[in-house]
Parts: structure tokens; sequence; C-alpha cells
């Protein structure tokens, strides 16, 4: 049956990983897949994850199965760390998942088979593979709009006005907690207030996508979606990612946090996402997990960790703002300074499908289709080069 096998296409981010590394030129510059670089264009291992790997190294005594749901340290201080003051830890099942992604899928599987005809409501754009995730477990997803005509804020009254008069009782709410991929525009807090508000009253479940906590203004004020939130629901989901904040990618470490109304429903959940888990991967990998508890449980250890989070969120910060400014100083036409009020690694460039290819085939320089930027893969020497190739784009 193989050989009437059709080729499927590729990732539209990790497949263009793919095709940057075939390119020859040495002049390249990636700025798809969302990961942090520093100055000198590297995905460093922090110092905080090193030292933690070198106590795990010599105190680890088995490599034996995690339970279920991972490894009760990590769990407690990711629901601390995810949740804060606004939602008492015994009214969340924590789950370890394998990456952000992977507390996706379970939700998802765990939504298919609770509530099978939940619809789940994505935002326009989105992250590529949320749809591909809730509708690969067999649930409809619908669109809500998000970004603005010209592309260069969030449309908040054409959103509300439509989950006001479309959102059904029992269906989800997907939402970016911080750091919206692909845009790098969130709502206000009093917006955020107004959406849970919303969800609230029509009987929407809230899924919050947490990758960037810290990449946006920091621990706390990154957290401002899940306050309103908690306001307004006894019941929301967030998925947390800590490969981007402890630079944690390969290892896949994430966490499906399930909020409740009292503890007797939350361990009644945790029991249902437990089979889920079971009959996916069946247990998370420990490494990760083990690592984000061994720097969140020790206080020198955070402290040298929140030190780093903050260098990095400063460094594309900075990138960001040196963009633009690089932009103007290159003579092109249009201003990029509405790129100063996004946050996170993503800056979406208003560059059109056919200007990102052009730069792609002419400059070397690898950019999404959608023309979300990874202003984390920006440097000071690869600055110049970017912003002269994408005022010529913007001239031919
Ligand atoms: C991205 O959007 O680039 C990241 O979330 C990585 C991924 O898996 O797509």
């Amino acid at each position: 049956m193989f050989e009437t096998l059709a080729a499927a296409p590729p990732d539209p981010i990790l497949g263009l990983t793919d095709t940057f590394v075939q390119d020859p030129r040495s002049d390249k510059i990636n700025l798809t897949i969302g990961v942090y670089r520093d100055e000198s264009g590297l995905t460093p291992i922090l110092k905080s994850v090193k030292q933690a790997e070198e106590r795990l190294l010599s105190s680890e005594k088995s490599k034996g199965y995690l339970g279920i749901d991972g490894l009760p340290e990590f769990r407690k201080l990711a629901g601390e760390l995810t949740l804060g003051e606004w939602v008492e830890p015994e009214r969340a099942a924590v789950c370890q998942t394998p990456g952000g992604t992977g507390a996706l899928r379970v939700a998802a599987d765990f939504l298919a088979k609770q509530t099978p005809h939940a619809r789940v409501w994505c935002s326009t754009p989105t992250w590529p593979n949320h749809n591909s995730i809730f509708e690969s477990a067999g649930l409809e997803t619908k669109a809500y709009p998000y970004l603005s005509d010209d592309r260069k804020s969030l449309d908040f009254a054409a959103m509300f006005e439509l989950l006001e008069r479309e959102g059904r009782a029992g269906d989800v709410l997907l939402l970016h907690a911080c750091c919206h991929n692909p845009t790098g525009i969130d709502p206000t807090t009093e917006q955020w207030s107004e959406l849970a508000e919303l969800a609230g009253q029509r009987g929407m479940l809230p899924l919050i996508d947490f990758a960037y906590h810290g990449f946006g203004d920091g621990l706390d004020e990154d957290r401002r979606a899940i306050a309103e939130i908690s306001k307004h629901h006894a019941e929301f989901f967030v998925c947390s990612s800590y490969s981007k904040n402890f630079g944690l990618y390969s290892e896949r470490v994430g966490a499906l946090l399930a909020v409740c109304p009292d503890h007797t429903i939350a361990q009644r959940l945790a029991s249902n996402i437990k089979v889920s888990v079971r009959s996916n991967y069946s247990n998370p990998p420990r490494h990760g997990g083990a690592i984000v508890a061994e720097i969140l449980g020790d206080a020198e250890l955070r402290e040298q960790w929140l030190v780093e989070l903050a260098q990095m969120r400063g460094r594309i910060h900075s990138m960001r703002t040196q963009f633009v400014e690089a932009m103007k100083q290159s003579g092109c036409a249009v201003d990029f300074s509405f790129l100063l009020g996004q946050r996170g690694m993503f800056s979406y460039s208003g560059l059109t499908p056919m200007q990102v290819d052009w730069l792609r085939t002419q400059k070397g320089i690898y950019i999404v289709g959608s023309g979300r930027i990874n202003v984390a893969g920006i440097t000071t020497s690869n600055m110049a080069t970017l912003t002269n190739a994408i005022a010529e784009a913007l001239r031919t």
C-alpha cells in the first residue's frame, strides 16, 4: 500500500528550517522557527539549566518511568509559576507533557472524548499547528477575527462581536496568554477582562496557550490573561511550555493545567487526563521536567534563571527597536514603528507572500509565509543585510 501514498506538504514552519539548512549561501538568515538566539546567532543553554543538569547528573538514582502525569515536584512548581496567586493549587489538575504541543494534544483528546460537539475557536491568524492539533483529535475548529485589515493592530471590536454572536455554550475559546503567535499583538488588561466576561456569559471554555511566559513584559505581567479569566471562570485549561523561557526546546517539557471548581472535581478530571495520556505516549520524559523543577525549587538557581530570562526578553526588545530604526535609516517608505507595540519573539511584518518568497530566493532570508519574523533571530551583525533586503523587497 505504501507505493500509492502521495507526499504530504512540508510543515509551514519546520519545513522552512529544513530548506534553510540545505541552503549553501553563507550569509543566509533564518527568521522562521520560534527559537531564541543570542547575539552570536546561537540558541544557548542557560547557565541555570547547565547547573541544574550537573546537580541532576550526580543525584539522579533511577531512570524508571515517571507516573502518567509526570514528576510531582514539577507539577507543583509549574502550577505555581503559571497560575500564581489566581488559582488555589488544589483546584488545578496539572499534568507534565512533552512540550506545549503535547499539552494541547492531550487537552484536545480529552475534549474530543468528553465534549465531541465542542467547536474550538482559533484566532485569525494563529499558530498553524493549533488547527491541525484540534482537527486531528476530531474536533471542529472555527475562526474568530484578530488582526485588523491593515495588519498592524488587534481588531478587538470584530473579535468581540463575532464571539458574542456565534459563541455557543460548551465551545472552546483558544487564546494566547501573551506574545500572540504569529502577530506579537496582545489584548490589553481591559480587553482581557471584557473577553473573559463575554466567554463566561456565552458558556465558552477558555483554553489558554501559554508558550511564551516571561518573553512579553515579565512573569507577573504576562499572567494578566490568567488573572482576568480566573475572575470569570471556575473552569479553564492552560497549556504551558518551557521550551522558550527555559530554552529547553529539544527536551520537550510542558504542562496541561486544568482549573476546576474544587479539589474533588480536579481529581476526577486528572484521572480522565491520565486515560488520554496512557493511550498516547504513556508517560512523559523525565529530564526536562526535572531541570525545571530543580531550578524553580532552588532559590539561587531560580534567581539566576530570572536574570537570564530578563536578558533574553531584553535582547528581543532591543532588536525590535533597532530593527524599526534601521528600516527608517534604509530609506524605506514603509514606517515599521507599529512593531514597537508588539511583544515576544514574533512580529507580523506586513510582508506579502510574494515578498517573503523573493527574500528567500534572492537573498537567502527565511521568513514564515505569513510575514511572521522571529525577532529573536535578528542580531547586530545581520541587521543591515536584513533591513536593506527588506527595503529592496518593498521597492521591487
Ligand atoms: C513556532 O511557532 O515557530 C514555534 O512555536 C515552534 C513550532 O513548533 O512551530
